[in-house]
């Protein structure tokens, strides 16, 4: 090793004792010795956020993360520094770097809106293939399950109590307009069935699953209206609904604020929103942080996101005959997110009749409110 290539070698462990012991004049003179605040020690992974994450030295971590340390960095076991806080029960820390995730989300939303999809977060891990090459590919309905060609899971039946508890806070009365976008097995819509909605709309693009929709049924419901296509495709025809559910597959969290920034149009004051929250669901930390940039840019529309804690039960034998497993935790954040009445709406509701033009940009909101 070279003179130079040790030396930084040496700083890069200074940094990680001097984090881990919460040194801060220390950890501030090697950073400016050009100590890597993003080094991670080659056995575990370890980084010095990661390090002072454990002692709750807040400002140790409060510097790195000034110094452009990623608040997300994974160990070799693919823990991040939140998890290291989480597990030294240092919640503050805890907070700080969820905080510091919530903000470097939304301004990489801002940054680079047109150039993320490629390596953005998936608002699901069910997601595996692009959503058009999903669905050009076939599925089969089989035991519990609904799978791509590649064994993948697009739906499965283990989630029917989620779906139940989705429909539930949709519909608190009988007699509601309810939209749905995306079928899979139809479980959030026979859900929602059993709540006599006054009408029940249903987005659905997959060609296998539409037939699946035919033959069992669906196009002959009262009050049932099927709307095949992308959603991004027929936004502009579904006029305004009491309840809005969105579960689909192959897409990501851009999607997702897509679908979100059509709220203000679809959406009747009073009404609930809510949606499949897979959003990384394998990791506590970062599903946090998740949330809470949904909360922060829904809250934007006049939204109000809350999330309700349920418990789920899968087990080993439920994921039996798929490729892969997309859910992992044992907590499951059910979305329940209300659209403020506004002042001057509370008298009356948009109507079915009324149709959306264009979804609204945060800022067009933004500008509104000012
Ligand atoms: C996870 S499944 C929905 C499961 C459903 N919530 C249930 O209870 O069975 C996702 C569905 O969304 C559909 N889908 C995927 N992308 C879509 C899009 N862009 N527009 C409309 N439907 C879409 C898929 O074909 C699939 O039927």
């Amino acid at each position: 090793m070279s003179i130079a290539k040790k030396a930084k070698v040496d700083l890069n462990n200074e940094l990680l004792a001097a984090s881990q012991h919460g040194n801060l004049s220390e950890v501030k003179r090697l950073i400016t010795a050009k100590a890597d605040v993003a080094h991670q020690e080659k056995d575990h992974g370890v980084s010095p956020m990661m390090a002072a994450a454990v002692g709750g030295h807040k400002e140790v971590v409060h510097e790195l993360l000034c110094n452009g340390a990623p608040w997300n960095a994974l160990d070799r076991k693919g823990y991040c520094a939140g998890d290291y806080a989480l597990r030294a029960g240092q919640s503050a820390v805890v907070d700080q770097i969820v905080n510091a995730g919530v903000s470097a989300e939304l301004l990489f939303a801002q940054i680079d809106k047109n150039n993320r999809k490629a390596q953005g977060i998936a608002s699901s891990d069910r997601v595996k293939v692009d959503s058009k090459e999903y669905i050009n590919r076939n599925v089969r309905y089989t035991s519990g399950k609904l799978l791509d060609q590649s064994q993948d899971a697009v739906m499965m039946e283990w989630e029917t109590p989620l779906m139940e508890a989705h429909a539930k806070i949709l519909c608190p009365k009988e007699n509601l307009d309810v939209l749905n976008i995306g079928f899979g097995m139809g479980i959030i819509d026979s859900a929602l069935q059993k709540h006599k909605p006054k009408s029940h709309t249903i987005v659905e693009v997959h060609r296998g699953v539409l037939k699946k929709m035919r033959e069992d049924g669906w196009d002959k419901k009262k009050g049932v209206t099927i709307v095949p296509g992308r959603w991004q495709d027929v936004m502009h025809e579904l006029g305004q609904f009491d309840a809005i559910f969105f579960d689909t597959y192959g897409e990501y969290y851009d999607d997702m604020r897509e679908f979100h920034s059509w709220l203000p149009r679809i959406l009747r004051p009073g009404g609930t929103y809510s949606f499949f929250n897979g959003l990384c669901p394998d990791n506590i930390v970062f599903q946090g942080v998740m949330c809470q940039v949904v909360q922060i840019e829904l809250a934007k529309f006049g939204i109000d996101a809350q999330f309700a804690e349920c418990d789920i039960n899968i087990g080993e034998k439920d994921w039996q005959g798929v490729n892969r497993k997309y859910f992992w935790s044992n907590t499951y954040y059910l979305p329940i997110c209300k659209r403020e009445v506004a002042k001057e709406s509370k008298s009356g509701t948009g109507g079915q009749g009324s149709r959306s033009i264009a979804p609204t940009s945060s800022t067009d909101t933004e500008e509104k409110k000012t």
